[in-house]
């Protein structure tokens, strides 16, 4: 006889009057079916729940009180259990537990009456019957069970996939933040180095052609004149290299100067006439005021994006022309450049939404460094032109004096003010 797991599958056997129990359980026994003779109905309502494979059960233990116990325990089993229960019947007519119990066989679920004189051969069979269907459910059960087990170890490996992959996507825009960081350092640098360093050597050599071109005449002035203009060149050549690395203006007067700046030389350069809107909106309650420069950190962002997306018309838009609109509203900055030109690939597009990388690195920047400002970037794209959106909110603190009133004390450039804060460094990735 098969067996499972969990499961001793006995036939319990309620009979307690006359010899039906002794009776019943060897007819069973010697056909290798496990027995256990119980003493009162409740032993059967319990073994409804447990491991028993089937009840035997002889009707004159059934009152009306039992049948009711019996039917509770049969309304109070699982979906997958339909506890078989064989009833022995006295022969002739049937008696009023016989018609209790048709009458009320649906709630007592699965129920087989066999008349008595029982022969052996009914009783086995009707036993096996009932005892293969009971396994049937136990199956059910057990796989059932698994696939429970399965659906939480799937759902447990899920939650620790996420929970590595928000781990992981930390760690990375953790580092690209730095990275950009680390970028924005070196391009300053390298401006200064190019400014201070080469700049002076030029200007050293400016100044020696300039003497030898005021003591010298004859053939040798065409050429050292034609030095001096090679020199200016690459002086101018070097400031705009420098410039464009990282403008002094940001520093000294702020995003609004030097975005002017370079939308101004953009257009010259680039042949793009740009319409420009820059616009403040003070609170009004708060006193805030407009020339309130907001922290290094969003400038420089803001001042990025700008770049990064004028770039991108001039390489990628063949637009004729473009509009750059900058508002400061009390609690947050926003950047616009729209084009009107081919609009963004499909493709890139997609990716772009979907996983926040275009083709190259320009656009996820800006998206990393709006979401390092907990800011928001959004690119609207089609074939008539493509609007790039940056917002960045400004903390209350972001109200700092004017640049002016920090103007150095020993020269005419504006300096920094050592306490000017830095944007928050925020992780979250908003907008997301
Ligand atoms: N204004 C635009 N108009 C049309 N296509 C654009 C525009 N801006 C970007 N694209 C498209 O989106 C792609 C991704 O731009 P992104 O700035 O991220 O990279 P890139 O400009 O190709 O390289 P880089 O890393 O130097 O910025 C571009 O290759 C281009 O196909
Ligand atoms: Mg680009």
């Amino acid at each position: 006889m098969p067996r499972l797991p969990n499961t001793d599958c006995r036939v319990h056997v309620l009979a307690p009057f006359g010899k039906d129990a002794i009776l019943v359980s060897e007819v069973l026994e010697h056909s290798g079916i496990p027995v256990e003779v119980v003493e009162t109905a409740a032993d059967i309502a319990r073994c409804v729940n447990s491991g028993a494979g089937a009840a035997v059960v002889a009707e004159e233990a059934l009152s009306e009180e039992i049948i009711e116990l019996l039917g509770s325990s049969v309304a109070a089993q699982p979906a997958w259990s339909d506890f078989p229960i064989i009833v022995l019947t006295s022969g002739g007519a049937s008696t009023p537990s016989t018609e209790m119990m048709v009458r009320s066989r649906a709630p007592m679920g699965n129920i087989t009456l066999i008349e008595r004189p029982v022969r052996p051969a009914t009783l086995i069979s009707s036993v096996l019957t009932a005892v293969r269907s009971r396994l049937r459910q136990f199956e059910i059960r057990d796989h059932l069970e698994e696939r429970k087990h399965a659906e939480e170890e799937l759902r447990r490996a899920h939650d620790e996939l996420e929970s590595l992959v928000e781990k992981r996507t930390l760690a990375l825009r953790r580092l690209s933040a730095r990275l950009m960081r680390v970028q924005d350092e070196e391009r300053r640098r390298i401006a200064r180095d190019l400014h201070d360093g080469l700049g002076q050597w030029l200007a050293a050599a400016q100044i020696n052609v300039d003497v030898a071109l005021s003591r010298t005449s004859g053939s040798v002035t065409p050429i050292l004149q034609e030095t001096r203009g090679i020199i200016d060149h690459a002086v101018s050549s070097i400031r705009t290299m420098s410039y464009l690395l990282h403008p002094p203006l940001l520093d000294e007067a702020g995003f609004d100067s030097a975005a002017r700046w370079f939308v101004e030389g953009f257009a010259k350069r680039s042949g793009i006439p740009i319409k420009t809107d820059f616009s403040h909106f003070d609170s009004g309650t708060d006193g805030k005021s407009k020339t309130a420069r907001m922290p290094d950190g969003v400038e420089l962002a803001l001042f990025r994006a700008l770049q990064e997306a004028l770039t991108n018309v001039h390489r990628h838009s063949a637009s004729p022309q473009a509009e750059v609109r900058f508002t400061r509203f009390p609690d947050r900055a926003v950047l616009e450049i729209q084009d009107f030109g081919r609009g963004l690939p499909q493709e890139v597009l997609d990716r772009f939404e979907h996983t926040g990388t275009g083709s190259g690195v320009g656009l996820a920047g800006i998206r990393e460094r709006m979401k390092e400002l907990a800011g928001d970037f959004t690119v609207l794209s089609d074939s008539k032109g493509t609007t790039l959106r940056a917002m960045v909110p400004l903390p209350a603190e972001a109200s700092k004096p004017p640049a002016l009133e920090v103007i150095a004390r020993n020269g005419s450039q504006a300096q920094r003010s050592p306490e000017r804060q830095q944007a928050p460094m925020v992780t979250k990735a908003a907008g997301d």
